[in-house]
């Protein structure tokens, strides 16, 4: 395939922020893609490409200009070929120097070509070129947003509704109704009810346990349903090298128990990042406690970074990873992170990112990967719904 047509404008995320987005052109196909942006992100996440200003006039300069111009000279028989040759244009080891925002968006408008090319549907198409076995991902559903997205209104980042229900159509069902109850319940003890970053409400309570009371209903109620969270704990991370939750004080061993006390309570299923990317031990320690109860998952720590995930599978710090492709820049590299995630008889959870675009391609990733779940957000906001929507429209092409 060869690339005929670069394009590239700025559009605003979710938060109104500036972001890339890029649509390739080839002999017969057009292809446009755009890239999401984190709020709590980890040291060692591939670096997109901001102007002084937090603008992307140079990562869409460098879509435009010196990626273009090199694409230019030559066929391309692969994604993960244009994936490779992006990252040794680059260059350096993060993606700083064009862009973790310009490259990726290249990644996946060239994985939407060629999967138009093969007049496939591009679930399936990654399916294929990846060499996976496709299934349909359990809704991580972040219900209550608190932390760094939502002005720490609640302590933990994400309080999420883990729903698996046996077909798409269902979880979808489910999740809308468990959504609107849990409105009515808060509704009926908060004066105030904002929605946070990512389309989930956003309570305020100072008891620990209280969100965790109200999502415990919520499962009662749904069976096929249970309890995540996201501590994002490199946010509460304090100065004497502790964690600070609510106004107190918790050292590493002080913060697991409360994690213990929490999953012997209630029906917990997974615990994203319960401590922070540089504290290891920490991860290690929740793992052996509690990685035969749920999933601990490594976000921060791992930033989808293959290398790491060797790390983590040697010191067994976690049982399962996050996938952002954001955070590591290309749909290949990705894609290599899901696989040998797998391969270490691990789970997978596909996500999104806090400031989001209309761009459902992670939908198609995490059904094409098979991942264990995808993290797409609340109800409350169109553009969260709208990944698990493309989830439901892929299901329905499959039994068709
Ligand atoms: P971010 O949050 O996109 O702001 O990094 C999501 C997460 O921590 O999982
Ligand atoms: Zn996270």
């Amino acid at each position: 395939m060869r690339i005929e047509v670069v394009k590239s404008i700025s559009i605003p995320d979710t938060r109104g922020r500036a972001t890339v987005e890029t649509t390739l052109r080839s002999n017969n196909f057009t292809a446009t893609a755009s890239v999401p942006s984190g709020k709590s992100t980890g040291a060692h996440e591939a670096k997109e490409l901001r102007d002084e200003d937090g603008g992307v006039s140079g990562a869409i300069a460098n879509v435009t200009g010196e990626i273009a111009e090199a694409l230019a000279t030559r066929e391309f028989s692969s994604p993960q070929e244009i994936d490779s040759f992006l990252c040794e244009l680059d260059g350096t080891q993060d993606k700083s120097r064009l862009g973790a925002n310009a490259i990726l968006s290249v990644s996946i408008s060239a994985t939407r070509l060629f999967a138009q090319e093969a007049g496939i549907p591009l679930w399936k198409y990654i399916s294929e070129t990846y060499s996976t076995t496709p299934s349909a991902p359990r809704f991580f559903v972040n219900v209550m947003n608190g932390g760094a997205h939502a002005n720490f209104r609640l302590p933990i980042q994400e309080y999420i509704l883990v729903v698996g229900e046996p077909t798409v159509a269902e979880s979808f069902e489910t999740t809308e109704k468990a959504f609107k109850l849990l409105g009515e319940k808060l509704r009926a003890e908060s004066t105030e009810l904002p929605m946070g970053d990512e389309g989930g409400y956003s309570p305020k309570f100072s008891e620990i346990e209280r969100p965790f009371e109200l999502l415990s209903e919520l499962v009662l109620k749904y069976p096929n349903t249970s309890i995540a969270i996201d501590a994002a704990a490199n946010e509460l991370r304090n100065q004497s090298g502790g964690y600070t939750l609510i106004g107190k004080d918790y050292s590493t061993e002080e913060l697991l128990e409360m994690y213990k006390s929490l999953v012997n309570k209630f029906p917990f299923h997974a615990i994203e990042d319960p401590f922070s990317e540089d504290d290891v031990a920490g991860f290690v320690a929740t793992t052996k406690a509690l990685g035969n109860q749920i999933i601990i998952i490594g976000d921060d720590l791992i930033v989808t970074n293959p290398k790491r995930i060797d790390d983590a599978v040697s010191k067994k710090s976690i049982n399962a990873v996050l996938i952002k492709p954001n955070q590591i820049g290309t749909v290949s590299e990705a894609a290599e992170a899901v696989k040998k995630t797998h391969s270490a008889g691990w789970k997978t959870v596909c996500s999104h990112r806090s400031g989001e675009t209309h761009d459902t391609f992670i939908a198609d990733f995490a059904y094409g990967m098979g991942t264990h779940g995808i993290k797409a957000g609340g109800f409350g906001q169109q553009v969260r719904r709208e990944k698990y929507e493309r989830l439901q429209a892929i299901e329905k092409e499959i039994t068709s």
